[in-house]
């Protein structure tokens, strides 16, 4: 889909970029020529990973065990990587999450979800952010948030609180930081199954009771996504030819989140015969 290339001479940042989506992700970088940092919580998982993906590309890829709740330990990590050469791009990737009903939840357990997805999310971008604009230096930020900061997100409230937040992060510094030559976008995603998100969200009781996250009911593409369908279009908002592009957040879900809002979408599964019964019903009212 993209040009030999096209992110030489880029220097991007993954968070959670050890696992899932972030690794993925990171690899698409990589294979388009772009240098990747990848941070996570476990070194030897991140490790593995940078093996991984510079065996696959043979691109330059370091791994630093950074848990993005610890603001002190994030300017530390980003101030060794802007000695070696400063970042180009920033992926806010990581997050945490699980289903629970709300009142259920402690103090301890929101700020379990809020400290990764919101207060880390901002953290990192600030420390990258504050080092592009005391080097008069371009940036470009691309965050992982989902539909829900749409939709609201049932039993799963600190995150979807967090994500929202997020989402307007990336409205507010493409206006702030605009002018000084930094871009902020999103993509929000439907359901691209991973091991991390599908074992929180989907664990295999709730998927045995109800079948959830194991169909693509409600999705009109009527499918999951593909990695590589998520790469793609962050490799797109990464690439120095998207340098118009700031402030959007983007769904990713096979028109989804749409189609779950309070309209016909469930009538797709009508054959002709039903419908053919449901106009004879509708016209039977004319004129009463
Ligand atoms: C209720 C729970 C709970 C549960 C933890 N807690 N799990 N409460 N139901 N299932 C409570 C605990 O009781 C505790 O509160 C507090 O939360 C902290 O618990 P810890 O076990 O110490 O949590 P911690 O080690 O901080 O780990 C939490 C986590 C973890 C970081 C979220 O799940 C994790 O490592 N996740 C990996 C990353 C991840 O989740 N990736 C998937 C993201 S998916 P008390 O009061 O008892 O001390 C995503 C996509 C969304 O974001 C969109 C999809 C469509």
């Amino acid at each position: 889909m993209f040009a030999d290339g096209l992110m030489a001479g880029e220097k991007i940042l993954v968070t959670g970029g050890g696992t899932g989506l972030g690794k993925s992700m990171a690899t698409a970088f990589s294979a388009l020529g772009a240098e990747v940092v990848i941070w996570g919580r476990r070194g030897a998982v991140l490790t593995e990973a940078a093996g991984d993906i510079a065996a696959t590309t043979g691109g330059k890829v370091t791994a630093m065990a950074v848990d993005i709740r610890n603001g002190g330990a994030i300017d530390e990590a980003m101030e060794s990587i802007f000695e070696s050469g400063p970042l180009t791009g920033l992926v806010n990737n990581a997050a945490g999450n699980f289903i629970s009903p709300s009142e259920d939840l402690s103090p301890n357990a929101f700020n379990a979800i809020a400290s990764i997805v919101a207060a880390g999310t901002f953290n990192t971008t600030i420390a990258a952010g504050k080092r592009w604009i005391a080097g008069g230096l371009r940036g470009n930020i691309l965050s992982i948030v989902t539909t829900w900061v749409w939709t609201g997100g049932p039993f799963t409230v600190p995150s979807a609180m967090s994500k929202a937040g997020v989402a307007v992060m990336t409205q507010s510094l493409a206006q702030e930081w605009g002018p000084k030559g930094i871009r902020a976008n999103a993509i929000a995603p439907g359901p691209f199954p991973t091991k991390g998100a599908w074992e929180r969200l989907m664990p295999a009781p709730l998927a045995a009771k109800t079948g959830a996250g194991t169909g693509a009911a409600g999705i009109p593409m009527g499918r999951m996504g593909e990695h590589q369908e998520l790469d793609n279009l962050a490799v797109f908002l990464m690439a120095p030819g998207c340098a118009y592009l700031t402030g959007a957040v983007i769904a990713l879900d096979g028109g989804q989140w749409l189609a779950s809002n309070g309209n016909f979408h469930s009538l797709s599964a009508l054959d002709r015969g039903d419908w053919d019964m449901i106009k004879g019903a509708i016209q039977s009212t004319n004129a009463k």
